[in-house]
């Protein structure tokens, strides 16, 4: 086998050229070209901009002092994942999810410097001071933009096509995918049919931190906080939380700026109310999360701070007895899963009688929550590594391998029928997938990796 031909240096430029792909064989070869990216002006430019800050309000600086911090380290992520392809040099397999990473973060990077670009173009009608410097940070701009023409930041349509091309080659000769039935189900944007991504993948405010987590959009935000995400990290032990971290856009929470921070539900934890358990979601401004030791879907209201309860039917399995496996190793603390989609929130868990098949019910967002008529079908809770809800239609997925996840399995709820043979394939930044839950107000699945949240876009066709 031929191996990977990769010359690159570290954040250098480099263009991506593809050679036909052979049976038996997938081929990429990175070429190094021109000089390395210019750190320097980045540097500069991120100097000038906290000079700027005393110019300018404090939170508009606060968003530009953000967004350089998020170019700057998303840079050496991509240099990192550069040297990740270099090293595996014989792995096609492994390249193309390497490739997908590095379009990954290209994506990202563009996608800041566009917020920069925009926000810097506002700034420039605040003060007659800031005008003249920020008149200097857009040169700098404009030399950083002219690096990205010359191919640093690739244009992203050639590395799709790449990396697309390379999956096919790669799953031509893998394994032949069976055709599937794609389940049934109304939905105001057609049928799930597929999964692509990731599309953001970042480590966030603590890299490496709290391997069990979760995070998200609320589909139903108070007036005001539209572009805001949440995440929630179980800071003890990896099993409980007490509170939820807001970001009012995904580019605070990538580089890690948190207004208006933690929103306490106890001070401490755990103790009656906190979190139990990595599945959790926000709905209309609640949190709707497995309560400490309680068989019970807790809702925590943030603007009252308040926690009303719904208990689940006698039997359900709690305090880490059902929970969702891969291989031999199974989930902390997943009983509940708490799931968003268009029709409101949903709790998918399982119970003594139900032989630890998967039951789901709606959560009725009544005061208090009620809960719906429970569905239950019949897959094995522990053969499943995590399920999500998309227009009332049911998830689940398995653990392929420490790149895939597959959605092999569809419940409708409106004809109760079942499909074991979805075959929509997720790759994987990390082996593990702790949460996974589907904004209907995107289309997006996210997904909480090892501490690294990475988000996917679902497909309809
Ligand atoms: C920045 O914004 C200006 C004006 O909208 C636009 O002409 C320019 O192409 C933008 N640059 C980038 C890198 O998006
Ligand atoms: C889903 O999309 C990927 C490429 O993103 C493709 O390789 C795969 O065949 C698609 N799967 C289905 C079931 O359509
Ligand atoms: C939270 O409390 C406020 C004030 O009582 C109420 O208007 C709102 O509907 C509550 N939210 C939820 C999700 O119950």
């Amino acid at each position: 086998m031929k191996p990977l031909v990769v010359v690159a240096t570290l954040c250098a430029l480099f263009t991506l050229s593809q050679q036909a792909p052979s049976k038996d064989k997938c081929m990429c070869e990175l070429t190094n070209s021109e000089k390395a990216f210019p750190y320097d002006k980045l540097g500069n430019l991120e100097g000038n901009a906290v000079k700027c800050n005393s110019d300018v309000t404090s939170q508009k600086a606060r968003k530009l002092q953000s967004l350089m911090m998020g170019l700057e380290r998303r840079l050496p992520e991509l240099a990192k994942d550069i040297a990740v392809l270099d090293s595996e040099n014989d792995e096609q397999m492994y390249a193309a999810i390497s490739l997908q990473l590095i379009n990954n973060e290209l994506w990202e990077i563009q996608r800041l410097m566009d917020e920069l670009n925009s926000t810097t173009l506002s700034y420039q009608r605040l003060s007659a001071s800031a005008t003249q410097q920020l008149k200097g940070m857009r040169g700098k701009m404009g030399e950083l933009e002219a690096y990205d023409s010359m191919q640093v930041v690739k244009r992203q349509q050639d590395n799709r096509r790449l990396t697309r091309d390379l999956q096919e080659c790669r799953t031509g000769h893998q394994h032949i995918v069976q055709p599937t039935r794609r389940p049934r189900g109304a939905c105001p944007h057609g049928k799930f049919d597929n999964v692509t991504g990731p599309r953001v993948n970042t480590a966030g405010e603590y890299p490496g931190s709290y391997k069990y987590g979760a995070w998200g959009r609320d589909p139903r935000p108070a007036a005001g906080t539209e572009s805001w995400y949440w995440r929630v990290m179980l800071i003890s032990s990896n099993k409980y939380g007490h509170y939820v971290r807001l970001y009012t856009s995904l580019s605070s929470l990538i580089v890690g700026v948190s207004t208006p921070g933690n929103i306490l539900i106890s001070p401490s934890n755990p103790t009656t109310n906190t979190i139990q358990g990595p599945n959790a979601v926000m709905y209309d401004g609640a949190l709707y999360y497995n309560c400490y030791n309680q068989d019970s879907v807790c809702r925590f209201n943030t603007s009252t701070k308040t926690v009303t309860t719904v208990k689940l039917p006698a039997g359900t399995r709690y305090n880490s007895k059902s929970n969702f496996c891969i291989l031999d190793e199974c989930y902390l603390y997943t009983d509940l899963d708490l799931a968003t989609d268009e029709s409101g929130v949903w709790v998918i868990y399982t119970t003594a009688q139900d032989f630890g098949n998967l039951v789901l019910a709606k959560v009725e967002d009544t005061e208090p929550p009620q809960l719906g008529q429970p569905r239950r079908t019949s897959v094995y809770k522990s053969s499943v590594s995590n399920t999500f809800m998309v227009c009332g239609v049911l998830y689940a997925t398995r653990y392929i391998d420490r790149s895939t996840e597959e959605i092999f399995y569809s419940f409708d709820t409106s004809t109760g029928e079942e499909n074991f043979n979805v075959g929509v394939f997720l790759h994987k930044v990390s082996p593990n997938i702790i949460s996974l839950n589907y904004s209907p107000v995107d289309q997006m699945l996210h997904a909480y990796c090892d501490s690294i949240m990475v988000s996917y876009k679902v497909l309809f066709s």
